[in-house]
C-alpha cells in the first residue's frame, strides 16, 4: 500500500532528521534528502509537498545551495523552516539579510493574521538564526512575528507557500506537532494513514523480491536493531534464514539466554549461537591498552563470524541492522574531519572485502519506529527497549586486564545497578508516570585499582566498581544523571553485600566533553 509522502531536503541543518520524524509522528509518511538529490529520485516518492529544512548557510552567499527549480515548479505547497524559509523568500523576489543581533532560544510568537498554518494566539517557539526577512516576496503577507523578528511567519496562501523562522521540529515549539500537522494534512492534502506497523508488509515483501530463494545470514548483537532486522527477515523468507550469535564472553548477565529465548524459542528463528568466550579471554589475556582491546575485539570477532558463515555455506545474503539515522548520516558529504576519539567496532560491522549483499530492513526507520516494530513482531518489551551496548562489550567496561573473574564480578555488579534503575523506572520502556529525564545508558565499569575497606571487623583489599549513568538526546553530548541519593544508596549497598570482592562503589559525575560515555 502506497502512502502519501512529504519530502524534507535537507539543507545542512541540525535538526532536518528532526523534521522527517516529527511529520512520521502525525501519520504521515516522509523521507529526508539532501538538498540536491536528483529531481528524478525525489518526484519517485510523488510527494504531496515538501519542506525545506534549516541550515547554516546565508542564502545570499556565493554557492550557497538553493531551492531546486522543479519544486517550485511543481505547484505542490511549500513549507520553508529557518534557512528554508530565508531561500524561499530569496527564491522569490523577497529579501533575506544578517539580523542586527542573533537569536537564539525561547521567544513568544504572535500570530497576526489568520491562516491555515499557524493556530490563532501567542506561542512559545525555539529561535535559532543569524540572518532573517527583511522584505517579503511578491504575494507574501506577515502570518507571525516575534519581539526580534517582525517576519517570524509568512505565507502565501494562494500558492500555499509558508515559512517559519523558528523550529517546530524541536521540543521547545509545543505547537511545532500541530503546525507540521496543518501543513502536512491540511495545506498539503496528505492523508494520515501511515504507522511504523505498516512498514511489515512493504519490507516483507522488499526483501523477498531481493533474495528470491537465496540463503541469508544474521549476525545478532543482542541489540535492538540486529534483533528487529532478524524478526523481520524471518518473517520474510522464514528457514531461508540463519542468524548467528556469538558469545564473546563480552556480554551482559543474562544476554545470551535473552536473545535465545527471545528469537530461537519465541519466533522460531534457526539460530546458531557460537560459543566463542574461550577465544576472545585468550587473545585479551595480558591486555590493557583500550584501543588494542577494541583491536583485538573486532578482529577476533570477524574471524569468528567468517568462519560461521562458511559452515553455513557461505550465503550471498548478510542481514544488516542499518537504521534510518546510518543512512542520512552516510549520506551527508562533506563531514568535517573528526578526531578520532576511539575507534567504534559494530558487531556486525564487518570489513568491505567480505563479500555479502546486504539485506537492510530498518533503511527508512528511525529508532523509536523499530522499537515499535519490535513489539510488533512479538519481541520482548526487556530486549525492545534495551540500552546500547558498544561492540567491544565489557572488554571496554573492564579496565586494566581482563579475566574471568574480573568479568564476572563486572556482569554482576552491572546487573544490581541496571535492575534498581529499572525498579525506579529510569530504564526500559518509558511510562508516562515514571521519572524525567530518563537515562539514556548506565552501566557499571570495574577499575583497574584496590582500596582498603572494612568487613565485620575485618581488613579488605578489594575492587573498586564505578557507576556510570547519562541523560543524552544524540549521545554526541551527554549529562551525567542526577539520579536520586537513595536510588544509588541503595544500588551501592547491594553491590557491596553481594558482589565478592567489591568493597567499593563510586559514582561518575562526568559530562561528556570533556569525557566520554564509555571510560575507554
Ligand atoms: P563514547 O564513549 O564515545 O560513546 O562517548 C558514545 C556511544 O557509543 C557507544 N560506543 C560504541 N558503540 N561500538 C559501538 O557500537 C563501539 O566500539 C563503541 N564505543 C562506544 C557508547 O556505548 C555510547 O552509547
Amino acid at each position: 500500500m502506497k502512502h502519501d509522502t512529504i519530502v524534507v531536503l535537507d539543507f545542512g541543518g541540525q535538526y532536518a532528521q528532526l523534521i522527517a520524524r516529527r511529520v512520521r509522528e502525525q501519520g504521515v509518511y516522509s523521507e529526508l534528502l539532501p538538498w540536491d538529490a536528483p529531481e528524478a529520485e525525489v518526484m519517485a516518492l510523488a510527494p504531496k509537498g515538501f519542506i525545506l529544512s534549516g541550515g547554516p548557510a546565508s542564502v545570499y552567499a556565493p554557492g550557497a545551495p538553493q531551492i531546486p527549480a522543479y519544486v517550485l515548479q511543481s505547484g505542490r505547497p511549500v513549507l520553508g523552516i529557518c534557512y528554508g524559509m530565508q531561500a524561499l523568500a530569496h527564491a522569490l523576489g523577497g529579501q533575506v539579510a544578517p539580523a542586527a543581533a542573533r537569536e537564539y532560544g525561547l521567544a513568544w510568537l504572535e500570530v497576526v493574521r489568520a491562516n491555515p498554518l499557524l493556530p490563532p494566539g501567542r506561542h512559545q517557539v525555539w529561535m535559532s538564526h543569524g540572518d532573517r526577512i527583511e522584505a517579503l516576496p511578491p504575494g507574501f503577507e506577515v502570518l507571525g512575528r516575534t519581539a526580534n523578528s517582525p517576519i517570524a511567519a509568512m505565507g502565501d496562501l494562494q500558492r500555499h507557500y509558508y515559512g517559519v523562522q523558528f523550529h517546530p521540529e524541536v521540543q521547545h515549539t509545543p505547537i511545532g506537532g500541530e503546525l507540521l500537522r496543518r501543513f502536512a494534512v491540511h495545506i498539503a492534502g496528505a492523508r494520515p494513514t501511515w504507522t511504523p506497523e505498516h512498514m511489515v508488509d512493504d519490507i516483507v515483501a522488499r526483501v523477498r523480491a531481493q533474495v528470491g530463494a537465496e540463503p541469508v545470514l544474521a549476525a545478532v548483537s543482542g541489540g535492538v536493531d540486529s534483533a528487529v532486522a532478524t524478526a523481520l527477515v524471518h518473517r520474510a523468507v522464514g528457514d531461508q534464514l540463519r542468524a548467528v550469535f556469538v558469545d564473546t564472553g563480552l556480554l551482559r548477565l543474562g544476554e545470551r539466554e535473552q536473545v535465545v529465548q527471545a528469537l530461537q524459542d519465541a519466533l522460531g528463528v534457526p539460530l546458531t549461537v557460537v560459543d566463542a568466550q574461550a577465544r576472545f579471554l585468550e587473545r585479551l589475556r595480558g591486555v590493557t591498552d583500550p584501543e588494542a582491546k577494541r583491536r583485538i575485539v573486532g578482529e577476533t570477532f570477524i574471524r569468528v563470524f567468517e568462519e560461521a558463515a562458511r559452515a553455513l555455506g557461505q550465503p550471498r545474503f548478510l542481514v544488516q541492522g542499518t537504521i534510518y539515522p546510518d543512512v542520512i548520516e552516510s549520506r551527508a558529504a562533506e563531514r568535517p574531519h573528526a578526531a578520532k576519539i576511539k575507534t567504534h567496532h559494530n558487531v556486525g560491522g564487518l570489513p568491505d572485502d567480505m563479500r555479502f549483499e546486504l539485506v537492510e530492513p530498518l533503511r527508512y526507520l528511525f529508532k523509536d519506529e523499530v522499537r515499535r516494530l519490535g513489539e510488533a513482531l512479538g519481541l520482548p518489551e526487556e530486549l525492545v527497549w534495551k540500552q546500547p551496548f558498544p561492540g567491544p562489550g565489557l572488554a571496554v567496561r573492564c579496565l586494566g586486564e581482563i579475566t574471568p573473574q574480573r568479568l564476572e564480578t563486572l556482569r554482576q555488579a552491572d546487573a544490581i545497578f541496571r535492575q534498581e534503575l529499572r525498579a525506579a523506572g529510569y530504564l526500559g520502556k518509558p511510562r508516562a508516570e515514571g521519572p524525567q529525564p530518563r537515562v539514556a545508558q548506565a552501566f557499571a565499569v570495574l577499575l583497574p585499582v584496590k582500596a582498603v575497606g572494612v568487613m565485620g571487623d575485618q581488613r579488605t583489599y578489594h575492587e573498586v566498581v564505578a557507576l556510570r549513568a547519562v541523560v543524552t538526546e544524540d549521545f554526541m553530548t551527554a549529562d551525567w544523571a542526577r539520579l536520586p541519593y537513595d536510588l544509588l544508596a541503595r544500588a551501592a549497598n547491594r553491590i557491596v553485600n553481594e558482589v565478592p570482592r567489591v568493597n567499593r562503589v563510586v559514582y561518575d559525575i562526568t559530562s561528556k566533553p570533556p569525557g566520554t560515555i564509555e571510560w575507554e
